[in-house]
């Protein structure tokens, strides 16, 4: 029965395609832009091992756990949480998990399009050969320019919601291969050039020094860890369920998994390298917040030979990246409102990339005009802006959330025969994920969860 249910949406052409879609949607902005800041501001060596190990015991069961239920379920998230809970003979409540889901990815798709917004203004500032030569300040000021003008940000935010929606309009499956298997690879060579040119300033061990070297972590770092586990593998929120429901039955699940963890960690990795060298031959500050790329890679690119257009270079894949992960954030909401309110696709993604295009002001006002509007949440977070508060609440609440109900599902609710013969695996390799899913990966988020709130 199970195997003969078909997506309408269409299937991947090839393993390779639903494993480059998968890396394409997990490598993006999270790894070169939040994991450096994020680490920056949580103090380096400890944050990255907690980060790491989230990946290893919780991302990698939970992404496993994901496509599995996507494929199994082939549909929307909300769909297949519907499906697969009334052939397990579980409650349909499991759908809440659907929508959780597709929130999330539209919230978090509201503030990534404006960061995204700001890799494309670089494309066009670094091209223009003002970083030549520029020093941190000169650097630091052209990032303030942009970031205090509403207008222009918000016209970056446009182009780019813009290409996203034109990309999910015509269907996630066409073209997606193509751009991911020839632009991925030429964003991590860049990378290794500016990784290059970090060891060349003289403070390239202080870099790695600060990311490898354990120190102090709040607990607070400890949930932004894990949350950062989620984000960056796009997982607990459906994305990768609904890439996998177009996944043809008989690639092996746990090797993609596998390739996409280590391609996705390895890239922000050397992101970090690449930044921390050039943060402290500067004299700049680790935490200087969401701005730190934008105001470290500028001075690399500035001093390096060709630098002006291995900048332009590297911008205009950071935009790829960002691409490609953005449409896997809205792809859930698309292929629902394609398979219960009858809409077609090229509707679904105008409506889906106008609200979202809508609530990407809140995140721009926050970095001009409603700089002082804070909020607070008790026991969470304290006078944080729109965009940090956004990105709280998706990344560190609602994902782990969403991976913790995915855990829960696939490793408690489903009979094992179901998920054995989907998974197909070896044995040994079953029954280590299986354990891990069943009690390291729940206890270990609920575990994080209650000690940042500080119940623990
Ligand atoms: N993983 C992407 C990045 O690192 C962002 C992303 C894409 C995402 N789809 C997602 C994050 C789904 C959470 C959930 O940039």
């Amino acid at each position: 029965m199970t195997s003969e249910r078909k997506s309408i949406h269409g299937q991947w052409s090839s393993r390779l395609a639903f494993i480059l879609a998968a890396t394409g949607s997990a490598v993006g902005l999270g790894n070169i832009w939040k994991f450096p800041y994020i680490t920056g501001e949580n103090g380096g060596g400890t944050f990255v091992l907690v980060y790491l190990l989230c990946i290893v015991l919780i991302g990698v069961p939970i992404m496993i756990a994901e496509i599995m239920l996507g494929r199994r379920g082939r549909q929307s998230p909300i769909n297949t949480m519907k499906t697969l809970a009334d052939e397990e003979r579980r409650n349909d409540h499991w759908v809440w998990l659907g929508w959780m889901g597709m929130i999330a990815g539209f919230l978090i798709l509201s503030y990534y399009s404006v960061i995204a917004g700001w890799a494309l203004s670089y494309i066009f500032r670094t091209a223009s050969g003002v970083f030549v030569g520029a020093t941190a300040d000169g650097v630091n000021s052209v990032f303030g320019d942009l970031v205090s003008d509403p207008e222009r940000l918000l016209a970056w935010h446009t182009i780019f919601m813009v290409m996203t929606m034109i990309v999910v309009s015509r269907g996630v499956k066409n073209g997606l291969e193509t751009a991911v298997r020839f632009l991925m690879p030429a964003l991590f060579a860049l990378l290794l050039m500016v990784v290059a040119y970090a060891m060349t300033t003289g403070y390239f061990m202080e870099g790695v020094q600060f990311m490898f070297t354990p120190g102090e972590i709040k607990r607070e770092g400890v949930l932004i860890a894990m949350g950062h586990a989620f984000f960056t593998l796009s997982l607990g929120m459906g994305a990768i369920m609904v890439y996998g429901s177009y996944l043809p039955k008989g690639t092996s699940i746990v090797q993609a998994t596998m390739f996409i963890a280590a391609a996705d960690t390895i890239v922000a990795l050397l992101a970090g390298l690449a930044i921390f060298p050039i943060v402290f031959a500067n004299g700049l500050e680790p935490g200087a917040g969401p701005g730190l790329i934008f105001k470290t890679l500028p001075i690399a690119f500035g001093q390096m030979e060709a630098g002006t257009l291995i900048g332009t270079a590297f911008f205009v894949l950071l935009v790829f990246a960002a691409w490609t992960s953005a449409i896997s954030l809205i792809e859930p909401v698309v292929a629902w409102l394609v398979e219960n309110k009858g809409m077609n696709r090229l509707y679904a993604s105008v409506w889906t990339g106008v609200a979202t295009w809508f609530l990407g002001l809140g995140t721009i006002f926050s970095f001009n005009i409603w700089s002082d509007k804070t909020w607070s949440i008790p026991y969470l977070f304290k006078n944080y802006s729109f965009f940090d508060t956004l990105d709280y609440l998706t990344a560190n609440v609602m994902l782990p959330l969403g991976g913790l109900f995915i855990a829960i599902f696939a490793a408690w609710l489903m009979r094992e025969t179901s998920s054995r013969d989907e998974l197909n695996t070896y044995n040994g390799l079953y029954k280590l994920w299986r354990i891990l899913l069943r009690y390291v990966t729940p206890i270990a988020v609920i575990i994080v969860f209650l000690k940042a709130v500080s119940v623990i």
